[in-house]
């Protein structure tokens, strides 16, 4: 699959999220990074659309990100990582593409400290999953390809 064909999506990485596989397994799994953006290639292969990933440390670079997004990615899936619960910079970014975000978190930020309950970004994507780990990003594909095929994702 080779982007132009207007089933682009672009995974989204927020920050701490390069240090999977050794941070806080016990919340996040032992999964590395490249290991879940295999498995999101190869699902994305199967399903038919085209993926690009991208992590970043940097909420600029985000924003950069979600940005450029517009004109070259129909859906974006995202996961906002520490930015969530407090980027209204990444919040107004989303808002101001018209290209659909997801957002996805590894662990169920609802059953977690109190300050990861309330998402900022949650309200300006078009659905979140949240706690099914590695399976939530593959998911989050799925739905961005049914929303590009036409449909809703439900
Ligand atoms: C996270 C949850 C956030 O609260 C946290 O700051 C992260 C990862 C997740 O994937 O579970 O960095 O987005």
């Amino acid at each position: 699959m080779v982007m132009g064909d207007k089933k682009n999506i672009l995974v989204l990485h927020g920050p701490n999220i390069n240090m999977l596989g050794k941070r806080e397994p016990e919340i996040y799994g032992k999964m590395t990074l490249e290991a879940i953006n295999s498995q999101i290639k190869k699902r994305a292969e199967e399903i038919g659309v085209y993926v690009d990933t991208l992590q970043t440390n940097h909420e600029g670079v985000m924003v950069d990100a979600i940005q450029q997004s517009v004109g070259k990615y129909q859906c974006i899936v995202i996961n906002p990582a520490a930015f969530t619960h407090y980027s209204i910079a990444v919040r107004d970014a989303i808002a101001a593409v018209a290209v659909p975000a997801i957002e996805v978190h590894l662990s169920n930020i609802y059953r977690r400290e109190e300050f990861r309950h309330h998402s900022v970004t949650a309200p300006v994507c078009y659905g979140q999953i949240s706690g099914l780990g590695v399976q939530g990003y593959l998911l989050a594909l799925e739905a961005a390809a049914q929303l590009i095929n036409g449909g809703e994702a439900l």
